[in-house]
């Protein structure tokens, strides 16, 4: 995701801000920018770029005698990775800069307004420059402006500026985490502390609705009122910093799940009419003739894909198959004009997947992607892309991109389903709210993780796993044993409930556990049935089901009330529950054996 720095002290601030964002690298990016105020004059000297920091030290002076700066890397959400999308972004003048976290979902409603204004960019962002543009010819101060452009901003966003004329930079926080850092020579800013942990360990970190204004001292705002700031000393080594004070990528991106769903959905729902914006242009016509919707992926996100063809079947009436894409063909019985195929794709360089969606372009199918990234092979091939906004993930295992693909592929298939008339206002509205409210449910989830780690400690030496569920719960059993054999390297596997008595209950001992979720969504009565079955073999059984589920198992793990998403909410169980195990083994987790991230060849 995107990161900021920022300093102001005695030292050379180019230099820290840059030295900032080099620490931030790990985190992934596309391009990096700093804007410095120029003592001499006050001015603003603002230096971008696309692509890697290095590419961004050539373009920045070698040395500056500025002593306030802020630095962005940027992670595209809105717009590709160019110069010009790249932040600092500033009002027309180029008296104010700004970097920005996290998305403005607002946005387009505040550029109607501002059209006295000239925007440079695509993005989201650049609204906020030209806000305060007009506040300060109103007659704010910066921070007042910071405040009062801030309260007009909907969604979740951390923003930092500097203003011409005035030696301090004014930082706001919603949502999107800051942290201030006071160090010997000056005070840092970032949206991470990675960024600056090199220069100090006390620490202040802004909470929802702060304002922090960094001038020769720091002076934090809560309510409007200045507060003295609570500084808390960090006590981590290097690697662990790097990784957030986590062990794991892995672990990290399972706990950023409730923020990366967050940003999947913020800006794309309207609850109350039940509508769904995804700046997509399918033509309605395409919509209503369209017979069959083809999902192709590999892996997790071919899981994320069985979960939305059942959502597509279930709320757009519309036939949709779900296809492992090295199996794909675009075979007979299937008219290319009424087929829509989207390829599901985190990375969106998947070879197989992208040879799966060249065959349905080739055919003459109209072709879509569901992908983290943008810029990827995948949307230069299709007709249109939506973007999962889940930030880079490290880690081989998947985790929080497979819980912002089922978000993304759930907003498009109400988004269907009301462009075909097959969905009312008001079952979208239900959904919406149901999905608005997951990430909420993942927190309480992740808040239960001490019992999952007991859980795992007592299980982790079982000769086997087997996870099962049905309806949305089966892709769920299906991820659940992968990311369990895949960084523990235990044999797990996953069933459709239903089929165990069908062959694999010749598996089941009381040294095979069965993980079964129970909840909405996942016909949680009649997997029961299966569980009963498995119970009468003496397997111990660990279920995720829904909080007012009494029933008999081994474990019951707690799943907070979000419909036909509380599958999706059981599988942080399932992530938790692999992490530990194999945490306990002492798996090498973020790299396990033979596995890549990216997968580019056939
Ligand atoms: O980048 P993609 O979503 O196309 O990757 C597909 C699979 O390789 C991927 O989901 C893989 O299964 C996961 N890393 C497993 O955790």
């Amino acid at each position: 995701m995107c990161g900021i720095t920022g300093y102001i002290g005695r030292d050379e601030a180019l230099d820290r801000v840059l030295g900032g964002l080099q620490n931030l690298e790990y985190r992934g990016y596309d391009s990096a920018g700093v804007a410095v105020t120029e003592p001499a004059d006050g001015d603003i000297a603002v230096y971008k770029r696309s692509g890697e920091v290095d590419q961004l030290l050539e373009a920045a002076p070698a040395e500056s005698p500025s002593r306030c700066a802020i630095g962005h890397t940027r992670w595209s959400t809105h717009g590709p990775p160019t110069d010009a999308n790249a932040h600092p972004h500033t009002d027309c003048a180029g008296r104010v800069a700004v970097v920005h976290n996290g998305i403005i979902e607002n946005y387009e409603r505040l550029q109607a307004e501002l059209s006295e204004h000239t925007f440079t960019s695509d993005t989201d962002t650049e609204v906020i420059p030209h806000l305060l543009e007009d506040r300060l010819a109103a007659g704010d101060d910066p921070v007042a402006a910071v405040r009062a452009v801030s309260d007009r901003l909907e969604g979740s966003f951390a923003f930092c500026a500097i203003v011409e004329g005035f030696d301090g930079v004014v930082a706001v926080r919603n949502d999107s985490p800051l942290v201030l850092g006071h160090g010997e020579d000056g005070t840092y800013l970032a949206s991470d502390v990675t960024a600056f942990l090199d220069r100090t360990r006390s620490v202040t970190y802004l909470e929802n609705g702060d304002v922090a204004v960094l001038e020769d001292d720091v002076t934090l705002y809560r309510d409007g009122e200045a507060i003295e700031p609570a500084i808390e000393t960090i006590e981590w080594d290097a690697d662990a910093a790097e990784k957030g004070g986590y062990d794991h990528y892995m672990h990290k991106e399972i706990h950023e799940q409730p923020q990366a769903l967050r940003q999947t959905i913020s800006g794309r729902l309207e609850v109350d009419s039940g509508d769904v914006d995804l700046e997509v242009s399918f033509p309605t016509e395409h919509l209503n003739s369209i017979e069959e919707v083809q999902l192709v992926a590999c892996g997790t996100s071919y899981y994320a894909g069985l979960y939305a063809a059942r959502l597509l079947e279930t709320l757009a009436d519309v036939r949709a198959s779900v296809t492992i894409a090295s199996e794909y063909a675009f075979e007979g019985g299937r008219d290319p004009w009424r087929t829509l195929t989207i390829a599901v794709t985190q990375s969106g360089e998947t070879a197989d997947t992208l040879s799966a969606i060249r065959a349905a372009d080739q055919a003459g199918a109209r072709t879509m992607a569901v992908t983290n990234t943008l810029g990827s092979t995948v949307t230069r091939e299709v007709d249109d892309s939506v973007f999962i906004r889940a930030g880079p993930e490290i880690g081989v295992a998947a985790t929080k991109t497979f819980a912002s693909q089922v978000a993304t592929l759930a907003l498009v298939a109400v988004h269907i389903g009301r462009r075909r008339g097959a969905l009312s206002s008001g079952r979208a509205s239900e959904l919406l709210g149901n999905l608005r409210d997951v990430p909420g449910a993942v927190q309480q989830v992740l808040d239960a993780e001490p019992d999952v780690d007991a859980v795992a400690a007592e299980y982790a030496d079982s000769d086997a796993f087997f996870f099962v569920g049905r309806a949305f719960a089966h892709p769920v059993a299906l991820e659940g044993a992968l990311k369990l054999k895949e960084i523990s390297y235990d044999h797990a596997e996953g069933f459709a409930a239903g089929e165990l008595k069908h062959g694999p209950l010749a598996l089941v001992t009381d040294q095979t556990p069965v993980l079964a979720t129970l909840t909405d969504g996942g016909d949680a009565d009649k997997t029961y049935n299966n569980i009963k079955e498995v119970q009468a073999r003496g397997a111990p059984v660990i279920a995720a089901a829904s909080s007012s589920d009494d029933r008999q198992v081994n474990e019951h793990l707690s799943v907070p009330d979000v419909g036909l998403f509380e599958p999706l909410v059981a599988n942080v169980y399932w992530q938790l529950f692999a992490y530990h195990v194999a945490a306990d083994k002492g798996r090498p987790i973020d790299k396990p054996r033979n596995l890549a991230k990216s997968v580019t060849v056939e």
